[in-house]
């Protein structure tokens, strides 16, 4: 066996699982769909899933990477030697490099818009000319490459230096920093003068608002932003040492995770209706709706620089986390120097991700199966290379892998009575429910 790097403390794989969670999704997506679909009803329905559904998926792949401590590919083959199993590993680790292709563009984008914050240039209230400074911003030719080989360069150099001492020691920096500053935005937001009635519209429950595309939206995001089905989890965990409790550190992923999403709906949306704008989700909302407010707002302008740097941050933590599956699938398979399975990594990000951000621009016009390289990047990972690799992975665990491996993986023996019905629930829960449920998100995807 090749000398494997690992965490050094439960705080270190809290923080860089946490910060895979964190990403873009929580805070374009989130609140949004907090505001509209009925406020607190979401959220509930949100945490439901989580809880019931999501934790268990994030358990299967835990005990998948812990117990082989090996590389989403090496994974499978230690635990099914002489099957096709590892064929999972390989939808994996396109999945994180097809969700990098197009994450790095974002993350280019949020580098640009911080300098652009430092440098005052919102300060203009005319919403038309903001829209212009966004498409400038994504369909130029050259200037968007940069900002994406910074934003990539950024990830690889904190990646070549190894899990403890590169991505343990940064997101254990980073990831305080982040709560910390969405505090900070979310007691300006809470001070505005109309915040009040932003708050209730984002939690004050709306039951009729609910409906069964409410409930698969949830369900959806939840997959999304816990970041399953990718190799993340599974990467990480084969670095985690067996004394580090499977369910502990999991919910708490899932709680820091929920947190920051409920906390970046407080910074983001009472401002949205305080301004009578009506609120809208992704690129739109980041980059062209909260530059419009932030010139409004006294403090604004120092407002726009923690919130690029906020997403910026967000962003990276969860890039770090995507190129560590596909470095330790080439360390650990093609026999590779952790330096050279960085640059590898890094080039095939950069080719594809010129490919997306290009698709803005120049190549506007190519278009494969309807869609042009950014879109086909997304709809790729989040519909077919995530959910089916999520779908197989709670297959493998539910009904290949001994039942006595998982509970030993979980510490059943030495668990109270309560813990333990706990991890036979959930053991029930990944055998029989969510693999339907993984399916009915991925039809969804491709109904859609
Ligand atoms: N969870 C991330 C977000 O909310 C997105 C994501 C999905 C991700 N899968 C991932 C991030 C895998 C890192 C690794 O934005």
């Amino acid at each position: 066996m090749q000398d494997r790097d690992t965490f050094g403390s439960k705080f270190g794989v809290l923080v860089a699982m946490a910060g895979s969670a964190v990403g873009l999704g929580n805070l374009w997506r989130f609140p949004y769909l907090v505001g509209t679909n009925g406020g607190a009803a979401f959220i509930f329905i949100y945490l439901a899933f989580v809880f019931l559904l999501c934790l268990p998926l994030m358990y299967s792949e835990f005990v998948i990477g812990r117990r082989s401590r090996a590389n989403v590919f090496g994974a499978f083959k230690v635990l099914a030697p002489k099957s096709n199993w590892s064929i999972v590993g390989i939808i994996a680790v396109l999945a994180s490099i097809s969700i990098m292709a197009f994450y790095s563009v974002v993350g280019g984008w949020t580098v640009d818009y911080f300098f652009k914050a430092l440098t005052f240039q919102f300060s203009t209230a005319d919403r038309n000319h903001l829209d212009v400074i966004f498409n400038t911003t994504v369909t130029s030719t050259y200037k968007p490459l940069v900002f994406m080989a910074i934003f990539v360069v950024l990830t690889a150099l904190i990646v070549i230096a190894g899990v403890k001492k590169g991505i343990e020691k940064y997101t254990k920096i980073m990831m305080p920093l982040l709560f910390l500053m969405i505090i900070l935005l979310d007691i300006r937001a809470l001070t505005l003068p109309g915040a009040s009635a932003g708050v209730s519209f984002l939690f004050k429950p709306d039951f009729s608002k609910v409906t069964s595309d409410t409930l698969l939206d949830a369900l959806g995001q939840a997959f999304f932003s816990l970041s399953l089905g990718c190799g993340t989890i599974i990467t990480y965990a084969s670095y985690v040492s067996k004394n580090v409790g499977i369910v502990d550190t999991s919910i708490k992923t899932a709680v820091s995770d929920t947190l920051f999403a409920i906390l970046a709906g407080i910074a983001i949306m009472p401002a949205v209706f305080a301004f009578g704008i009506s609120p809208s989700e992704g690129p739109g909302l980041v980059f062209i709706t909260l530059p419009y407010i932030f010139v409004q707002i006294p403090l604004g302008s120092i407002l726009a620089i923690l919130f690029f740097f906020i997403l910026f941050i967000a962003a990276i933590t969860s890039s770090i986390s995507l190129m560590e599956v596909a470095v330790a699938y080439l360390i650990e398979e093609f026999k590779m120097k952790r330096l050279s399975a960085v640059l590898l990594s890094s080039a095939v990000v950069l080719v594809l991700g010129t490919l997306c951000s290009l698709s803005q621009g120049l190549l506007s016009g190519i278009k494969i199966a309807g869609r042009n390289f950014f879109d086909l990047f997304d709809f790729l990972s989040s519909n077919v290379f995530m959910t089916i690799g999520g779908l197989l992975s709670i297959i493998f665990v539910g009904w290949w892998l001994k039942k006595e491996a998982f509970k030993d993986e979980m510490h059943y023996k030495s668990k109270n009575l309560f813990c333990r019905r706990y991890i036979d629930v959930t053991f029930f829960v990944i055998k029989y429910i969510a693999p339907i449920v993984v399916f009915v998100i991925m039809l969804r995807g491709w109904l859609k």
